[in-house]
C-alpha cells in the first residue's frame, strides 16, 4: 500500500483520508483508492415502509450472490437491522464490552483536564473490531459485517460542530475494505440521517405504493436537496423500489405516475412483494435470512430481492 504524508494544501487534503496513526505518524490515503466503495443510505421518513427488511435482504444478496464485501450500519435507534442480524444475547455481550454507531457519534472527549487544571491529552486508538460484529463469512471471500445501532441513540443530540461528519470520518478511515457500505436509516429526518447523508454516495428509497406513503416524497426529496445545500455534498439518487405490493390488486395507477412524475423519478421494475414469507424472512439472527434464500417455499420471494439487488447493480 502506498502510505503518503499529509500535504499542507487545503484541497489536497480534502481529497485525503487518513487511514490510521502509524508509529505516530498521520498517514493518508487519496480518496480515488476507494473510488470503487458504494455507500447507500436507504431512507424514507415514513415509519415500516420496509426499510430495513430491504437493507437486510440487499446485504445480504450482495455478500451471498455478488460476492461483495458488506457493512450495513444500523443508525436507527430502534436498532431492528441489528435485532435481525444477531441474536439477543449476542446484542447483549455487545452492548456491555464493545462500542455501537453511538459512541461513533458520541466519541470520548478528546482531553481531559487533571485535578490540577492541565490538559490531559486522551489516546484515541480505535480497533475496528471493537465496533463492528461479523455476521456471515462466504467461501469466496465476501462478507455481511454490521456496526451495530443502540437504543442510547433516542437520546442522541449535539450541538458540537462537525459532529455530524464523525460517521464519514469513521468510515473513510476504517472502513475501506467493503465494496458497500448501507445505512438502514430511522423514519426520520435528524442529525442521524444527516451523519448517514455526509457519509454516502447514494440514496435509494423504499416506498409502499399507497396514497399516504406517496405524499411524503416530495418533503424526504426536499430534505435530502437543503442537506446538499446546506453541506454541499451531493448524492447520486437511485430510485425508488416499490416494497409491500399486494399482487392482488394492479398499482393504482395515478399514484405511480404521481411518484414518477413523468419520468423525473427512477422507479425499478422489479417490485417487492407483500407477504407474510418475506416479514418471516428476518427473525433475531442470519439464520432466518439463510432459509429465506435456500427454501423453495420462499424462492418466488428471494428472487424479487435478487432481481431489485441485479436492478440495483445495473444503475450504480
Ligand atoms: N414485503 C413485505 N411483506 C410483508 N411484510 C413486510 C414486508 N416487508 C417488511 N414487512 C414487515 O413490515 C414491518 C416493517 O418493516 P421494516 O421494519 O422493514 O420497515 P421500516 O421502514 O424499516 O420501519 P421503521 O420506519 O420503523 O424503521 C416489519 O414487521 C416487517 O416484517
Ligand atoms: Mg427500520
Amino acid at each position: 500500500m502506498i502510505l503518503c504524508f499529509k500535504s499542507k494544501n487545503r484541497e489536497n487534503i480534502e481529497n485525503q483520508v487518513k487511514i490510521n496513526t502509524l508509529l505516530g505518524i498521520e498517514c493518508f490515503v487519496p480518496l480515488n483508492f476507494m473510488e470503487g466503495q458504494k455507500r447507500i443510505m436507504i431512507v424514507n421518513m415514513k415509519g415500516g415502509v420496509g426499510k430495513t427488511t430491504l437493507s437486510t435482504n440487499f446485504a445480504y444478496v450482495l455478500s451471498k450472490f455478488e460476492k461483495k464485501k458488506v457493512l450495513i450500519v444500523d443508525i436507527d435507534p430502534q436498532f431492528n437491522a441489528t435485532q435481525y442480524l444477531v441474536n439477543q444475547k449476542d446484542i447483549l455481550n455487545h452492548f456491555k464490552v464493545n462500542k455501537t454507531v453511538y459512541d461513533i457519534l458520541m466519541p470520548d472527549k478528546e482531553e481531559d483536564v487533571d485535578l490540577a487544571g492541565v490538559s490531559q491529552k486522551k489516546s484515541l486508538t480505535i480497533n475496528i473490531s471493537d465496533y463492528i460484529i461479523n455476521i456471515k463469512n462466504f467461501e469466496n471471500g465476501s462478507k455481511l459485517d454490521l456496526l451495530p445501532s443502540s437504543l442510547k441513540l433516542i437520546n442522541f443530540e449535539t450541538s458540537k460542530r462537525g459532529a455530524e461528519n464523525y460517521l464519514k470520518n469513521f468510515i473513510n478511515s476504517y472502513c475501506s475494505e467493503y465494496d458497500f457500505i448501507l445505512y438502514d436509516c430511522p423514519p426520520t429526518l435528524s442529525v442521524l440521517t444527516i451523519s448517514a447523508y455526509l457519509a454516502s454516495s447514494h440514496y435509494l428509497i423504499p416506498i409502499k405504493p399507497d396514497y399516504l406513503s406517496s405524499l411524503g416524497l416530495p418533503m424526504l426529496e426536499r430534505g435530502l436537496k437543503e442537506y446538499e445545500d446546506t453541506y454541499g455534498h451531493n448524492l447520486q439518487p437511485l430510485g425508488i423500489v416499490f416494497t409491500m405490493v399486494n399482487n392482488t390488486s394492479t398499482l393504482p395507477n395515478e399514484i405511480i405516475e404521481s411518484i414518477a412524475q413523468s419520468g423525473k423519478r427512477k422507479l425499478y421494475t422489479s417490485k417487492l412483494s407483500h407477504s407474510v414469507m418475506v416479514a418471516r424472512s428476518i427473525g433475531n439472527n442470519i439464520s432466518s435470512l439463510e432459509d429465506f434464500y435456500r427454501n423453495a417455499s420462499t424462492e418466488r420471494y428471494a428472487t424479487e430481492y435478487k432481481n431489485v439487488t441485479t436492478e440495483i447493480l445495473n444503475t450504480i
